[in-house]
This record gives structure tokens, C-alpha cells and sequence, in this order.
């Protein structure tokens, strides 16, 4: 499942630390399996921890800390809205509300047209910009009231023809 293609981007990494500290290519190794399969599953975790010679429950422990590791396959764009206690003092939850009710679903899920899945995650470093998101991982949006929500939303929609 892991193709030899894949095998040579971990050694890449691995290569980067000494040969005792190889588990330290962890993450790395994470985000290439991500990238080209869409998510981490436990066959993936199983065969990283072989590769780093790690216990696989050190693999699950990275996979299941950081939001940015899909567990299971996500919609073409992931909305993480984050909803710790600074935003959701300032309308955090709320935002979650209003995509929840644009998207017709509900935090966790993916949109029947697999264009979106919507999560909440933890603080983005970036409390004062509140209600704050990232759509993909990587791009940080701030100040996301009601219109600035449905812009992005139909925005997205458009750009994939729905
Ligand atoms: S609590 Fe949301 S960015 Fe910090």
C-alpha cells in the first residue's frame, strides 16, 4: 500500500536526522502518506511505524494530537473553525453554527457532493481575530462573520462549478 515511490520520500526525510533519531521523520512521514492518499489510516500509522521502527501507538498518539492529520478521508476543502475559549467568547461557535446550517451538516461531516468537510479545532494562535478558521490547513481567515462565511463558501462553490 505504501509504494516504493513513497518509501524513497520517507528516506528523504529520515536522512535528515541521525541515524538513532529517525523517528523524528514522524510528522514528515505523516504528511507525505496525507498528501497522497487524502488521510492517515491505521494501515498507514502501521506501516510508518515499521518504516521508523516506533510503536504504532506512538504513530496514532502524533496522528490523533495534531488537527492538520485526517483519520479518515475529508472533503476537497476542510473548514477547521476554532472554537477554544477566546473565540468562542467572540463568536467562534457561532460561525460553526452558521457553516453547519450553509452546509446543511454537522461538525465532523462532509458535504453528499464531497466539496466540504466542516471541524472545529484548538486555538490558532490568532485569538484576536476572532472567529478565525483554516481551510485546508493552511489558510488562516480571520474576522469570519455571517457574510464573510457565505462569501467563502459560495466563493468555493463557484470556483468548482456548484
Ligand atoms: S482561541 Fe481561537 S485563535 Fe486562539
Amino acid at each position: 500500500m505504501i509504494s516504493d515511490a513513497t518509501k524513497a520520500r520517507f528516506a528523504r526525510e529520515v536522512a535528515k536526522y541521525p541515524a538513532e533519531q529517525k523517528q523524528s521523520a514522524v510528522m514528515a512521514c505523516l504528511s507525505i502518506v496525507q498528501q497522497e492518499q487524502g488521510y492517515v489510516s491505521e494501515a498507514s500509522e502501521a506501516v510508518i511505524a515499521e518504516y521508523l521502527g516506533m510503536p504504532q501507538i506512538a504513530v496514532h498518539e502524533v496522528t490523533t494530537f495534531y488537527n492538520m492529520y485526517n483519520q479518515q478521508p475529508v472533503g476537497k476543502y476542510k473548514l477547521a473553525v476554532c472554537t477554544n475559549l477566546p473565540c468562542l467568547l467572540r463568536d467562534g461557535g457561532k460561525a460553526l453554527e452558521h457553516l453547519e446550517h450553509k452546509l446543511g451538516i454537522s461538525m465532523g461531516e462532509t458535504t453528499k457532493d464531497g466539496l466540504f468537510t466542516l471541524q472545529q479545532c484548538e486555538c490558532l494562535g490568532a485569538c484576536a481575530d476572532a472567529p478565525v478558521m483554516l481551510v485546508n490547513d493552511r489558510n488562516m481567515c480571520s474576522f469570519m462573520g455571517d457574510d464573510k462565511l457565505d462569501q467563502l463558501v459560495d466563493n468555493l462553490r463557484a470556483v468548482e462549478g456548484k
